[in-house]
C-alpha cells in the first residue's frame, strides 16, 4: 500500500479503547504505512490500555489528576512520552481532555481525531441523544485534523448511518461504532501515507482518482 516506512503512531485514549484495537488490527495488515509505537491515557484505569499491552504494543499513563488546574504542566509529560516513542503521528481515540493550543501547535498537521458525529452538527458530548433529539436522519461520525478549537479542524473522512425511529442513544452509538472502526484505520491510512493535503478547511485526497468516492461510507 505504501512506498514509505510505516509511520510511527501514539494513540491517545481515556477509555474502552475500540477504536484504538480497530487500529492495532489495521496496523498488523501486511502493508498498512502506520506502526503503533505507543498507547498513552490520561486515565491509569482505562481499559484500552489492558487491550494494548496484551498485544505487545508499549503503554504509559500519565494521570491528569496528578497535575490539577495546570494543563500544560500535563500535556508536557505527555508530550514527553509521545516524543520518547518516537511517535510521529498522533491519533486521538476517545481522548476525552481538552487539549491546549501549546500542545495542538506541536502536532500540527501531525494528529487526527475521532468524533462521533458528521461535524460540523454535534460538537462536544452526548451526541447521540442529541442526534435522536434533533430529528436528524443521518448521524455518523469524522476523522479531522485536530486544530486549536474543538471538533473544527478539517475534515478527512466521514461515515453516515441512518437514526431509525426506535433507536435510542445505545443502538445509535452501537452504529456508528462499527462505522468508526472502519474510517478510523482508512483515515489513518491516508495521513500516513503522506495522502492527505490540507487547504484551508478541505482536506486533498492524493493519489488514485477513485479514492474520493470512498471518503463518505455508504450509509448502512
Ligand atoms: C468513540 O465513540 C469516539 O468517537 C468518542 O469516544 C468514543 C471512544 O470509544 N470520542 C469522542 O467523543 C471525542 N470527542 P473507544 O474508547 O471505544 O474508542
Amino acid at each position: 500500500m505504501s512506498e514509505f516506512a510505516p509511520k510511527k503512531v501514539a494513540v491517545l485514549i481515556s477509555g474502552r479503547g475500540s477504536n484504538m484495537a480497530s487500529l492495532i488490527a489495521a496496523a498488523k495488515e501486511e502493508g498498512y504505512p502506520a506502526q503503533i509505537v505507543l498507547v498513552a491515557s490520561n486515565n491509569p484505569d482505562a481499559k484500552g490500555l489492558e487491550t494494548a499491552a496484551a498485544e505487545g504494543i508499549a503503554t504509559c499513563a500519565v494521570d491528569h489528576k496528578a497535575y490539577g488546574k495546570d494543563r500544560e504542566a500535563f500535556e508536557k509529560a505527555l508530550n514527553e512520552e509521545i516524543v520518547k516513542s518516537g511517535a510521529e503521528l498522533v491519533v486521538l481515540a476517545g481522548f476525552m481532555r481538552l487539549l491546549t493550543p501549546w500542545f495542538v501547535k506541536q502536532w500540527e498537521g501531525r494528529m487526527i481525531n475521532i468524533h462521533p458525529a458528521l461535524l460540523p452538527s454535534f460538537k462536544g458530548l452526548d451526541t447521540h441523544q442529541r442526534a435522536i433529539d434533533a430529528g436528524v436522519r443521518l448521524h455518523g461520525a469524522t476523522v479531522h485534523f485536530v486544530t486549536p478549537e474543538m471538533d473544527v479542524g478539517p475534515i478527512i473522512m466521514q461515515g453516515a448511518v441512518p437514526v431509525l425511529d426506535d433507536d435510542t442513544e445505545a443502538t445509535l452509538a452501537a452504529r456508528v461504532l462499527t462505522v468508526e472502526h472502519e474510517i478510523y484505520p482508512e483515515a489513518l491510512a491516508l495521513v500516513a501515507a503522506e495522502r492527505t493535503c490540507i487547504e484551508g478547511m478541505r482536506v486533498r485526497i492524493l493519489g488514485s482518482d477513485d479514492m474520493e468516492e470512498d471518503l463518505i461510507a455508504p450509509v448502512v
